[in-house]
């Protein structure tokens, strides 16, 4: 069993966030994304993945390279423009060699992992093993409709989904699926469709079997999704999980899980709601008030501000009396108030911002 993990595509709707670097490389409970996929597949027993990169792909082969300190044995395909998730794993034929794979969307996060979709494969070594989960807004995803465990119909971004199960982004294959592959056309949006493929797996008498997800599952392709998946993480983490390396000083209040960085300083006066975590070198000064749902990248200097549900990038300096959720701080940004706020708010901004309020 190979591993393919897809991390091409343009990232068009998170763009503004990713001036200095790939949107597989923002980093969740502060990890890049990429890095979650990568471990799921060396947790269900693959060693030899190849990661796909499209025309943007800075910083992913400096942070993987051969992906040895991961377990892995990694390469790289380079798609060139991204024309489809179909068209990623032709440009892969060569790498997969004939072997079955589990395909791993880059930017997907997955509870459960992928270990389950091996285990259905290998209990009865079908040509697919599709996962699939209940969603409320089924137009935006591949939509499956089912008789039982029987695939009816499935289609890409429907106008009018026929079931509210979502096609999750994790897949497997056998080389079966390259025939269908070479005689799919572009879609209207003008790519080689994965869910057509499936379905011309289906035409074609080959067996695709449906593995309902139970655990969570979430597609980060907006910045709403990144804070949520940000927040799923880290409430998933245990004390294992997180370091205590850095100081909290006696008159910090610190609750629930919190993993403080080396270097980092929690001072006096200083409050923090877990689960968050702090990386390197951080400083959170006095009266800095730290919600849950929270990552704080290295070098971090907060002073006097409350930040709940929110990921900071490295080298982010928060100072005075303003008060953000649900917020996205590129590296390098600065947030600047001299006057105290009665109302939360919501920035949004890729790297070197430097805002005023
Ligand atoms: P998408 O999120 O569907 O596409 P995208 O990354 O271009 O983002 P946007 O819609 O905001 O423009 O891609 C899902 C995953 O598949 C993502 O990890 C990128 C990857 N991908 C490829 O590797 N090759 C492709 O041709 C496409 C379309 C996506």
């Amino acid at each position: 069993m190979k591993g393919l993990l897809l991390a091409g595509g343009y990232g068009t709707r998170l763009r503004p966030l990713t001036f200095t670097g790939n949107k597989h490389m923002i980093p969740v409970a502060n990890r890049p994304i990429l890095l979650y996929g990568l471990e799921h597949l060396r947790a269900a027993g693959i060693r030899r993945v190849a990661i796909v990169l499209g025309p943007m792909h800075e910083g992913i082969q400096e942070a993987v390279g051969d992906g040895h300190h991961l377990g892995l044995e990694v390469t790289y395909v380079h798609q060139g423009a991204p024309k489809g998730l179909a068209h990623a794993v032709a440009c892969a034929r060569e790498f997969l060699d004939g072997e079955p794979f589990v395909m791993y969307l880059g930017d997907n996060l997955l509870q459960e992992g992928v270990r389950p979709f091996v285990a259905t494969y290998e209990a009865s070594r079908p040509d697919a093993v599709i996962g699939v989960t209940p969603v409320s807004e089924p137009r935006h995803y591949g939509v499956v409709e089912l008789d039982g465990d029987r695939i009816v119909s499935l289609e890409e971004k429907p106008a009018r989904p026929k079931s509210n199960l979502a096609l999750v982004g994790v897949y497997l294959f056998t080389s079966a699926v390259f025939e269908i592959i070479d005689r799919l056309k572009p879609s209207a949006r003008g790519e080689l469709e994965i869910t057509e493929a499936i379905s011309g797996l289906l035409k074609e008498g080959h067996r695709v079997v449906v593995q309902r997800v139970s655990g969570w599952w979430k597609d980060t392709g907006l910045p709403a999704d990144l804070i949520e998946a940000n927040e799923r993480v880290l409430s998933s983490l245990g004390p294992k999980d997180l370091t205590a390396e850095g100081e909290v000083r006696p008159g910090a209040k610190v609750r629930g899980l919190v993993g403080v960085g080396r270097g980092t300083v929690v001072e006096d006066g200083a409050e923090i709601d877990g689960p968050a975590i702090l990386g390197e070198g951080v400083r959170v000064g006095p009266g800095t008030r730290i919600g849950p749902g929270t990552s704080i990248g290295a070098g971090g200097i907060l002073l006097g501000c409350s930040i709940r549900r929110s990921i900071l990038l490295d080298r982010v300096r928060v100072e005075g009396p303003v008060r953000l959720s649900d917020s996205i701080l590129g590296r390098d940004v600065t947030v600047r108030s001299i006057r105290p706020s009665e109302t939360e708010a919501q920035i949004i901004v890729g790297d070197s911002a430097r805002i005023l309020v």
